[in-house]
């Protein structure tokens, strides 16, 4: 495993536990790309795997050499304005005006371990002997721009991560236009190319198309990795399902706009890309400077798509996420937006903190609403000082009272955000994002802050830091709730405002770096409006993500499983709610709705007052369950068994770190009349093993369980059943 470097051949060899990754150098110049896939020895015949060949039509970049074209050629990190058509990884503008980059070897670097990104999130090893990162520049020659690759390879967790560092190593300033983190190029077009697109209230559903002639690609232009798309890509070959066939998987450890695609060239073969977009983006190197692009994260899979999220999954519950909440079990929690949204009182939230006591639930939320004069959702944003008249005894007050209750006490924040009304905005009306002379357009009646500007920033950390210092607050939820417009900042000079958007995201991470790091102890889950900010890039920060808003159980069942392709559970927040439900109107049963919920950071979200004994009841029996699951299910392996988008039952299972703990939920949507045969089918159990039924006591042993599997019956609409099993001696 690791990296080795044949000097004769001048091949590069990245080994992960099960797969290989080979690079070469050829015609003294050129990174080709020679095999990414299944873990194998460096070939014998390396020449074999090279696709240097010409085309008809194609250009010869060396006339005393007609025998390749670079529009053939897989390139490690293809450039534009010369001959290769697809698409370039990067791209710039010199001062004279000039595009071309034509980039060549110059030398490698091979180092243990994984040096951090600076100022950027990315995956990390607690230890040099987890692995090794290689560095590989290219040189622009006649520019003296240095492109550095960066590839890390984890050998136990199984993947590669990618990252470009840009130098300019000349005289004269340049501008980068565009530049991708990964490109791979791929010699067949026989993939299925899937995207995770949604909505506010719909995040990350599954979409599957055959890959086709030119570009099929996934962005965000909003500033935050967005609703509508995530930076998570997959390359699928045609008959790959969840535990069989080929995967390859990229996500984009980065939280503004991104683009990832794929383009099939008139060659039939594909170059799979991921970056930062090139809309609204630019970025002036003068001599001597440097750019660092984010991360990707890449794994190959053999096992389906399953194998590919179990990869991400253990990566990131155990090298991306840190800080205590990483290997400690999180609270049960109860969260009062849509038990009250504005309409509350300090007496009405210390009750609810009482009931949830009782009902053993651990940390009560406060949400939006407890500053300034914020009474709905048109003011003080920005204004971080408590509203004595809603809470007379202040945040310390309210916090010592939640905690006399039993329990632990959350506070909601939106620090990105202002009010147009609101003390902040009067004092500075140039610390939003806009535009000299454009109108300012709100979004839910607010602003976003210019978190390019050093000043910004502080004014967060400094009114974010105080009140966790003077208020025992062991939790808080990090919302945004709106996407860029009007983008530009009021303080960078004119050739800097395409800096902006970028400039805003490394501001972001360093103020989420300063709180969370002075506050060890507290739980920090983010949002925007619902999931719209789930990425790896937010996960390094903050361990957990408010999934949706939607909290319907149906819907859940879909936005929770095109989650759980590239993230783990754990990073999932999932709350039983009211119904008929806020978002979709929907009745469900409580019971589907906590059996949900488990399959996630559990929690509720309603007005635990209005419930019966009856339902408290079984509230309680949902607290003691998931207090015992909690002990294995966040970090066990996760199974995807049924998919919820291709039919009317949605199966999963858990599977412990040391398999002898089992969980599985089973959901039927509709009711159906005369429904015929269903049943529960386990997998990945040991065949010969005895697993006993916690509940009823029941011995089945692995090999039924995975081949006949459990009958299933049910009588009407949203139904749900669960199994704790633990196999027994
Ligand atoms: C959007 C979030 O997603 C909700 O959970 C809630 O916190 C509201 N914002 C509060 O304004």
């Amino acid at each position: 495993m690791g990296i080795q470097f044949d000097a004769q051949q001048k091949i590069f060899h990245l080994q992960t536990k099960k797969t290989s990754y080979l690079m070469q150098v050829v015609k003294g110049k050129y990174l080709v790309h020679l095999y990414w896939g299944k873990k194998m020895e460096t070939p014998l015949h390396p020449a074999n795997a090279l696709v240097m060949e010409n085309t008809a039509f194609g250009a010869n970049p060396n006339r005393d050499d007609k025998s390749y074209t670079l529009d053939y050629t897989p390139q490690e990190y293809p450039t534009g304005c010369s001959t290769d058509y697809r698409i370039p990884a990067i791209s710039v503008l010199y001062d004279d005006g000039s595009r071309v980059m034509d980039l060549a070897y110059v030398d490698y670097q091979i180092v243990a371990g994984k040096p951090a990104l600076e100022g950027l999130p990315a995956t990390y090893m607690e230890d040099d002997s987890e692995g090794a990162t290689l560095y590989i520049t290219l040189r622009d020659k006649l520019k003296g721009v240095d492109v550095i690759l960066s590839y890390t390879v984890f050998d136990e967790f199984d993947a590669i991560t990618r990252s470009v560092k840009v130098v300019n190593q000349g005289q004269e300033h340049l501008l980068l236009e565009r530049v991708a983190s990964a490109s791979v190029d791929f010699e067949t077009m026989d993939y299925d190319f899937m995207s995770f697109p949604g909505s506010w209230g719909r995040e990350r559903h599954i979409e599957r198309t055959s890959l086709r002639s030119g570009i099929q690609s996934v962005e965000s232009r909003r500033g935050a990795s967005s609703h509508q798309n995530n930076p998570f890509i997959v390359l699928a070959g045609k008959k790959t399902d969840e535990e069989h066939g080929d995967v390859y998987g990229f996500n984009f450890v980065y939280s503004g706009n991104f683009v990832a695609g794929a383009e099939v060239s008139h060659m039939y073969t594909t170059r799979a890309y991921m970056g930062m977009n090139d809309y609204d983006f630019a970025w002036n190197l003068y001599q001597g400077e440097s750019f660092q692009a984010p991360e990707v994260v890449m794994v190959y899979s053999a096992e389906g798509l399953g194998g590919m999220s179990r990869t991400y999954h253990r990566l990131y519950r155990k090298r991306l996420v840190r800080g205590k909440y990483r290997d400690e079990a999180r609270p049960i929690l109860v969260n009062n937006w849509e038990g009250t949204y504005f309409d509350f009182d300090e007496e009405k939230i210390v009750s609810l903190a009482k009931e949830a006591a009782n009902l053993g639930i651990e940390l009560l939320v406060l949400d939006d609403g407890w500053f300034g004069v914020r009474n709905d959702d048109r003011t003080s944003l920005g204004d971080w000082f408590v509203n004595n008249e809603k809470l007379p005894s202040g945040l310390k007050g309210l916090g010592d009272r939640i905690h006399a209750c039993g329990i632990n006490f959350g506070l909601w924040f939106e620090p990105e955000m202002v009010s147009t009304i609101s003390q902040l905005y009067e004092k500075h009306p140039d610390w939003c994002i806009a535009t000299q002379g454009r109108a300012r357009t709100e979004c839910r009646n607010q602003l976003t802050l210019d978190l390019s500007r050093d000043e910004v920033c502080e004014y967060i950390i400094s009114a974010v830091n105080s009140i966790l210092d003077n208020a025992p607050i062991n939790y808080v939820k990090w919302d945004m709730n709106r996407h860029f417009s009007e983008v530009g900042s009021l303080k960078l000079p004119a050739h800097r405002q395409k800096e902006m958007p970028h400039r805003y995201m490394l501001g972001l991470y360093r103020v989420m770096k300063e709180i969370t790091e002075a506050h060890p102890d507290v739980l920090f889950e983010s949002c925007s409006g619902g999931g719209g900010r789930f990425d790896p890039g937010i996960l390094y920060y903050m361990p957990q993500t408010w999934t949706s808003d939607d909290t319907d159980a149906v819907e859940r069942l879909f936005i929770q499983y095109g989650t759980s392709m590239a993230y783990p559970i754990s990073a999932m927040g999932a709350h039983v709610s009211a119904v008929p439900n806020h978002q979709a109107g929907r009745v469900t049963s409580l019971k589907m709705r906590g059996d949900v919920a488990m399959s996630g950071n559990f929690g509720y979200e309603l007005d635990l007052m209005t419930f019966t004994e009856a339902e408290k009841e079984e509230v309680k029996r949902q607290v003691t369950q998931y207090k015992e699951l909690r002990e294995f299910v966040p970090s066990a392996d996760m199974y995807r068994l049924q998919s919820p988008f291709e039919g009317n039952v949605t199966a999963w299972m858990f599977l412990s770190e040391d398999k002898a703990d089992v969980f599985a939920a089973y959901f039927q949507i509709k009711g159906m009349v005369n429904p015929g045969i269903s049943r529960m089918k386990f997998t990945a159990l040991e065949p010969d093993a005895f697993y006993k039924d916690v509940e009823s006591g029941q011995i089945y042993r692995g090999d039924e369980l995975m081949n006949i599997g459990i009958r299933v019956r049910f009588y009407g609409d949203f139904q749900s059943k669960t199994w704790y099993l633990r196999k027994s001696m």
